[in-house]
């Protein structure tokens, strides 16, 4: 049976059961807004942490609380040998939910294996319907079809599956209203995200944010959109939506304009072994070394979320600050 401790709580009663882990930092998209064309300085190998060590993390962490997994990058679906690590992660005692943040490149190959390896959903990322169109936000021609995808995901069981659109105006906010045609059409949930400034990518952001305000005004002239209970498993900060009578949801994710650090519930673990405490700024604690040093996690864990920042700032400074999500695990 699996052990229920309850949740550690942080300074500010937020109880943090929530682990995403980004196991490379690699891509094989460039998407403009994530990473610069010629890719980043990408981590050595032996920086990185093996299975073996990702699964010691979280079997240490899982006793203190811990009960969600999510697995991202950069891509996580390049690393080889990845259903290796879900049947590890799926082992551990504790561990309610495992989920992936893909581009969906490589899901209709790789939809079924996940989930006999123990994978329970997906989320994909994707800023549009149209190959081509997508082939120039992610600077790869990889012919990639995110309906094949979402496809792939739901025909193996993979749900919820939720389907993530980066909105920028002028290059894919004319795609706002097909995208929500998805959720009438298929059990989907489709989520807004706002652009947020990320390095020296960060004046994309002044150019081409679309306030989700402004995009729920565009997807209400398909019908009469009511607020809706969030998809059964893995609520974060998106605020969800309903078309009549539609299978699907539509959500909007707002770090832009609106703050839902108040209910954040998730810490991150990079792909060479750092706990961050909030996506925003630099703090992070080590864990790498400790743990290949043969540690105990638990301590360091719990003063981790005693620092864990009360909000971050990108709504009143609304400038940079944030390092690629390839790096820090989205
Ligand atoms: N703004 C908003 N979302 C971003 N992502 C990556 N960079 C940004 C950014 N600057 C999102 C991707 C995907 C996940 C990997 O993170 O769209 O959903
Ligand atoms: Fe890769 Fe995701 Fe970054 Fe795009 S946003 S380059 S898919 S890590």
């Amino acid at each position: 049976m699996s052990t229920h401790a309850p949740a550690l709580k942080d300074r500010f009663g937020r109880s943090i059961e929530y682990l995403r882990i980004s196991v490379t930092d690699r891509c094989n998209f460039r998407c403009v807004y994530c990473m610069p064309e010629q890719g980043l300085a990408w981590l050595p190998k032996q920086d990185i942490l093996s299975y073996e060590e990702i699964t010691e993390v979280v079997r240490q962490l899982a006793p203190l609380g811990l009960r969600r997994l999510r697995i991202t990058g950069g891509e996580p679906t390049i690393r080889p040998d990845l259903l290796r690590l879900i049947a590890m992660l799926r082992a551990v005692d504790g561990i309610e939910d495992i989920a992936l943040s893909t581009n969906g490149v490589k899901l209709p190959a790789m939809a079924s294996d996940l989930k006999r390896a123990g994978l329970d959903r997906v989320n994909i990322s994707s800023d549009s319907l149209i190959t081509e169109r997508i082939a120039k936000i992610a600077r790869r021609d990889l012919g990639f079809d995110p309906v094949l995808a979402v496809q792939a995901a739901l025909d193996a069981g993979l749900e919820p599956v939720k389907l993530n659109v980066v909105v920028m105006r002028g290059i894919n906010d004319d795609e706002v209203v097909e995208f929500a045609r998805l959720t009438q059409q298929h059990a989907v949930h489709v989520r807004f995200i706002e652009l947020m400034p990320v390095g020296e990518m960060a004046h994309l952001t002044d150019e081409h944010i679309v306030p989700s305000d402004e995009v729920l005004t565009r997807v209400a002239t398909l019908g009469a959109l009511s607020p809706a209970e969030g998809p059964a498993r893995g609520n974060g900060p998106a605020k969800y939506h309903r078309l009549e009578g539609a299978p699907g949801t539509i959500g909007v994710i707002t770090p832009m304009t609106h703050t839902y650090c108040g209910d954040c519930n998730r810490v991150r673990l990079t792909a060479d072994g750092r706990l961050r405490t909030c996506l925003y700024g630099d703090h992070e604690v080590d864990l790498r070394s400790p743990l290949r040093a043969g540690s105990e996690l638990g301590p360091l864990f719990v003063k981790a979320l005693s620092e864990k920042p009360e909000a971050h700032d990108l709504v009143r400074l609304k400038v940079g600050g944030l390092r690629a999500l390839s790096e820090v695990g989205g």
